[in-house]
């Protein structure tokens, strides 16, 4: 059983994407995380909270390939799901089973206290990411 943990969007300028956000929702809108620099995927990464739903906003550094293209071809989008999982690799293995492709190995992610995530394709839904569950009891969220 896999529960939705945010909706990825990527955005070409991070403060500008925070303040329209806050602009639209005012003071429904929680920033969970400042802007936190992400150096092994080379993006800058922003948590807001809205209605109890978690936005991961991705912005491309210099130098970023595969999120950079992205933002070429897509401009500002929202672009994943993320689902949490309790085991990473056994959801790998199970997604993998059921013809989901990996394309991206786990990594620890900075911008949520160095969970594990990882990246999978599915023919009929597209891209995906999947993140580690939390070990520590009073993390139910990030950070
Ligand atoms: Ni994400």
């Amino acid at each position: 059983m896999m529960r939705i943990h945010h909706i990825g969007y990527l955005v070409k300028d991070i403060t500008a994407a925070i303040n329209e956000c806050k602009n639209f929702v005012g003071e429904g809108m929680i920033q969970k995380t400042d802007v936190i620099h992400d150096t092994l995927r080379l993006v800058d990464i922003s948590f807001l909270e809205i209605d109890g739903i978690l936005i991961e906003l991705v912005a491309p550094q210099d130098g970023c390939t595969d999120i950079g293209e992205g933002i070429k071809r897509l401009g500002n989008t929202p672009y994943h799901i993320c689902f949490e999982c309790d085991k990473i690799e056994k959801a790998i293995s199970l997604l993998t089973q059921k013809g989901c492709l990996l394309v991206k190995e786990p990594q620890p992610a900075i911008a949520i206290d160095n969970r594990m995530v990882a990246f999978l394709y599915s023919r009929d839904l597209g891209l995906f990411e999947v993140v580690e569950a939390s070990t520590k009891m009073d993390d139910t969220y990030i950070c």
